[in-house]
């Protein structure tokens, strides 16, 4: 098939790629020539395990002109960001931009067009809202004269190429039979379970699973505060209960809380999408909450311990929201060193990918340090703040007095002193 994708982040990208790889013929457009460039030049704009060498391998061009890409193709999937508004609600200005875009397009547009959207958007948005502006620019009927369905992503970074590879299922929100007919043909490769749903409920899917995955940190993070008061494991307490097969063993790795682009963000646009229904979600905010203050458990203990931090240096080890990406957007570590900063203390850090984006939140009120090793030699306090695996290496805390947000194993056997935020 002839794909269009409009937006070329995490997501667009990836999904182009993919698409590619399956052999379909596709276009990748963003409005930033730098990125467009660099595409064009077979690297990804932004670390993504495996993106670069997928890149190279399969037939992708990009450009940002997206009249001409929609002009050449039969589907489009709208891969835009949705931030984070003011009130927590999520930001649709570039998905509105993309459907006028789209929509002005189409109207000159013969053959039957497509149009996906994959950016994760409130449930109602593409039926109400991108529907209307697609049918406004292009003087025609969603469902008769164009396809129009909702197709969420379910791609963590570090490992979206094998997500989208190797999917636990794909949804497919549709209304007309000759949407749903192009997306189960280009999905054809795929074993997994397809799920037929309109487009509100596709869009509710992905938030609910992001919501539910977001609570059951935050369950595992409350158990693991009253572990720690209790002088129990958590990381047993976590086996015992996963080994229930309706509770599952995934996502119940206690510690300093989630971070990262979609799950705070999708969890506050739930709520806010909530309280327009006038409804009160208890438990959504009370995911959120938790996580609020999980990561300055690492704080408290380490200020338990060395008292007064003013003036004490201090390592963080790891900055990214997770191993395996670049990204700190919501990460723990922004929280961590905030509040070491707001106490006095000299903090030097250290991450194997995230340096250069955390370099831009903290400027020079920071140390940088080009190693693990160099970074841990500043002090006698080390922080473990992400878990890259390289900090896996156990003469890192000879000597040292190690507080643990994420659970390392081997940082216990030769410290000094070690303590775990949730056990
Ligand atoms: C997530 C979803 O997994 C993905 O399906 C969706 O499309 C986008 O959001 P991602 O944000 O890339 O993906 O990361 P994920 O691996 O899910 O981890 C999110 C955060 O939760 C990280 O900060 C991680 O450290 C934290 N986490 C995860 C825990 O604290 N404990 C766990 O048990 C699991």
């Amino acid at each position: 098939m002839r794909i269009s994708i409009i937006g070329s982040g995490y997501v667009g990208l990836v999904t182009g790629a993919c698409f590619a790889k399956l052999g379909n013929e596709v276009v990748c457009v963003d409005i930033d020539e730098g990125k467009v460039r660099k595409i064009n030049n077979r690297t990804a704009p932004f670390y993504e395990k495996g993106l670069d060498d997928l890149l190279k391998e399969v037939n992708l061009r990009a450009t940002t002109d997206i009249e001409e890409a929609i002009r050449s193709t039969d589907v489009t999937f709208i891969c835009v960001g949705t931030p984070q508004g003011l009130m927590g609600e999520a930001d649709l200005r570039h998905v509105d931009q993309a459907c006028r875009d789209i929509g002005s397009v189409l109207k000159e547009k013969d053959n039957f067009h497509l149009v996906v959207v994959k950016s994760t958007v409130p449930p109602g948005t593409t039926e109400h809202r991108v529907r209307h502006i697609l049918e406004e620019a292009s003087k025609k009927k969603a469902y008769k004269d164009f396809g129009l369905a909702m197709n969420p992503e379910f791609l963590r970074e570090g490992n979206a190429i094998e997500d989208f590879m190797n999917p636990d299922r794909i949804v497919i929100g549709v209304k007309d039979d000759k949407s749903k007919g192009i997306l189960l043909e280009l999905y054809k490769d795929f074993t997994c379970p397809k799920l037929i749903v309109s487009p509100t409920t596709a869009e509710m899917i992905k938030y609910a699973s992001n919501a539910f995955l977001a609570i059951k940190i935050s369950f595992i993070n409350e158990i693991g505060n009253l572990c720690k008061a209790l002088g129990i494991d958590v990381y047993e307490v976590a086996k015992g209960i996963g080994l229930d097969k309706r509770i599952g063993r995934h996502f119940l790795r206690a510690g300093i809380g989630f971070g990262g682009s979609c799950f705070p963000k999708d969890v506050k646009a739930l709520i806010n999408k909530a309280r327009e229904l006038f409804y009160h979600p208890i438990i959504l905010n009370a995911a959120l909450e938790v996580n609020e203050t999980q990561p300055y458990k690492l704080v408290d203990l380490l200020e338990k311990k060395a008292g007064n931090l003013r003036g004490k240096d201090v390592t963080v080890l790891g900055l990214a929201f997770k191993p395996n990406t670049d990204d700190v957007r919501e990460a723990p570590s922004i929280k961590i060193v905030n509040a070491l900063l707001n106490k006095g203390a000299k903090v030097h850090v250290y991450d194997p990918k995230a340096m250069e984006n955390f370099k831009r939140l903290f400027g020079d009120r920071i140390d940088y340090c080009s190693s693990a090793k160099e970074a841990v030699s500043k002090s006698k306090y080390v922080l473990i703040v992400t878990e890259w695996n390289e900090f896996k290496d156990k003469e890192l805390y000879k000597g040292k007095y190690v507080f643990d947000g994420r659970r390392i194993e081997e940082a216990k056997e030769l410290a000094e002193y070690y303590e775990g935020v949730c056990w």
